[in-house]
Formats: structure tokens, sequence, C-alpha cells
């Protein structure tokens, strides 16, 4: 029998309650590893270990928080794999919204991945592999998302430095930018804890949602991260990447051949 992937690896992942980060730590497990799930909301953290068994565990972290991260990492003697997928956005004209709603998002979603990073380091073996995740939003023109575009290019920035930071002590950096990703069942409460909306106009919205639609007219899942990343696991050189799952939105800045439906959970 083929060696399972992850056989024996410990992974810590941030956003294991959300869709990509959880698709990520099942995989993981099912792939001979361990993971332990961080996020704020222990109901959720406590379903997602009921549904992965023995080699999950959780812990209550908010990634905005210097001292929560670095006290949870400190219990680990040793960290194979660090995944981040924590994270929420802004959506909204550059003149309505709130710079510090901008900061705010920033503090979870880069500074969040930078936190988890800078406190594992210490712990991660010669091998290792960090992964992180910026979004579409950088290389796609979507209207009334410049804070999107503005995270998702300093996520990925950030991730090519390190790579070459790392690349001595061979940790790998890599970085997955989903487009328009939607689990299979959708969590009915995950529009609000994802997207935070600040447009006056109920036009303006639409535009942004109707943007999210690709040239492919698919929504990508979030399973397809996790074929990413044992990908990256087998490919022992590959580092300081970004691997762009969005249906070709990344290539075009008006796949629009047709109205999408609105989708089910969108902010009103
Ligand atoms: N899905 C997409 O279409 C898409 C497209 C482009 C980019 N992205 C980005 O990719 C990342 C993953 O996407 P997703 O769809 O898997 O997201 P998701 O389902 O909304 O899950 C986000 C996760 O982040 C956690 N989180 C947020 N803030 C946190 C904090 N301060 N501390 C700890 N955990 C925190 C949430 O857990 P708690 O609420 O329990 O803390 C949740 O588990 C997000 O950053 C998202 O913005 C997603």
């Amino acid at each position: 029998m083929a060696e399972q992937t992850f056989a024996n690896q410990k992974a810590v992942i941030s956003g294991a309650t959300g869709q990509i980060g959880f698709a990520i730590a099942e995989r993981i497990v099912n792939e001979g590893g361990s993971v332990s799930m961080i996020g704020r909301r222990e109901g959720a953290l406590q379903e997602a270990v009921a549904r992965l068994g023995d080699q999950a565990s959780y812990a209550l972290v908010d990634v905005d928080s210097d001292q929560e991260v670095a006290d949870y990492i400190d219990g680990f003697d040793r960290v194979d794999i660090v995944a981040c997928t924590a994270g929420w956005t802004v959506i909204g004209p550059v003149e309505e919204l709130p710079v510090g709603e901008a900061l705010a998002m920033f503090n979870s979603r880069f500074f969040g991945q930078c936190r988890m990073i800078k406190s594992a380091l210490p712990k991660i073996p010669d091998g290792g592999i960090i992964l992180l995740c910026s979004g579409v939003g950088n290389r796609a023109f979507y209207p009334y998302y410049a804070f999107g575009a503005a995270v998702a290019g300093a996520i990925e920035a950030y991730s090519h430095h390190l790579a070459g930071e790392l690349a001595p002590r061979k940790i790998r950096v890599n970085t997955i930018s989903p487009g328009w990703t939607v689990a299979a069942e959708p969590d009915a409460e995950r529009s609000s804890r994802a997207a935070k909306p600040f447009a006056s106009e109920g036009a303006q919205m639409n535009a942004f949602l109707q943007s999210l639609d690709s040239p492919m007219h698919e929504i990508i899942q979030p399973e397809e991260f996790a074929d990413a990343l044992v990908f990256i696991a087998r490919a022992k050189h590959y580092t300081g990447q970004v691997i762009r799952l969005d249906a070709a939105r990344s290539v075009t800045d008006n796949p629009l051949d047709g109205a999408v439906e609105p989708f089910s959970y969108a902010p009103q």
C-alpha cells in the first residue's frame, strides 16, 4: 500500500471551522496525520473534531492576538505543517468603507497568518510546510473590493519573500488563492461571519456579487484546496508559489457572458 501523504505529520490549522480549513484538516487526517484546529467558536470546533475523530483536537485561539497564538503554539514540541486559512473580508466603496474596518480585516486575515507563522517557526523541522491563503481579488477586478484585493496582494508578497528566507531550512512556503468557493453543504450562518458589507446602495453589492462568477461558471469546492496541499507535500521542491484555484477568474476582468443567479447566502 502506498504511504499516506501526511503519515505521522502534526498540523496546526487556523480557520479550521471554515470551509477551506476544514477540508484541509480532513484530508490531513485521512492521509495519516494529526490536526490541531483553532478558531473562536467552541461549538463549531467541537463539531469539527467530532467529525474527524481521534487524530483531531482543537483550541480556542483568536488569531488577532499575539499572546493567544504564541501561548497556543508553545504547547507543541513539533509542528510539521502550518496551514493558515482564518479570515474574513470587507466589501464596499472606498468612500464609505471605514479604514478601521479594513485594518481589523488585515489584522485577522494578514497579520493572523504572520502570527501563526512567527510563533510556529521555532517548532518547524527542516522539510516542514507553511500554507497561506490569499484570494483572487488582487488578480481580477471585483467592484467595491479594494481592501480584499489589497490583503490578497499583501499575503502573496509576504509568502513569496518568506519562501526565500526559509529555503535554507528546507521549509516550503506556498499560498492558495481561492476564487468563489462554497462547500457542497454551506453553513447557513457563514455569510454574516465571512464578509462585512459597507455599500449604501443595493446595486453596489449586486455588482460585487455578480462579479464572483467565473468564465467556467462553476463554484469551486473546498476539497480542491486539500488536493493542492497534497500536491505541495509530494512535490518536494515546490515553494514560493501561488496555487490559483479560481476557474479562470484571474485571467479575465470581464467573465460575464450571462447573468448569474444571486447565490443563496449573499448578504442582502
Ligand atoms: N470562500 C471564498 O470564496 C473565498 C474567496 C477568496 C478568499 N477567501 C478567503 O480565504 C479564507 C478561507 O475561506 P473560507 O471560505 O474557508 O472561509 P470561512 O468558511 O468563512 O471560514 C473562515 C474561518 O476563519 C476563522 N476566523 C476568522 N477570524 C478569526 C480570528 N480572528 N481568529 C481565529 N479564527 C478566525 C473562522 O472561525 P471562527 O469564526 O470560529 O473564529 C472560520 O473558521 C478566508 O480568509 C476568506 O476570506 C475565501
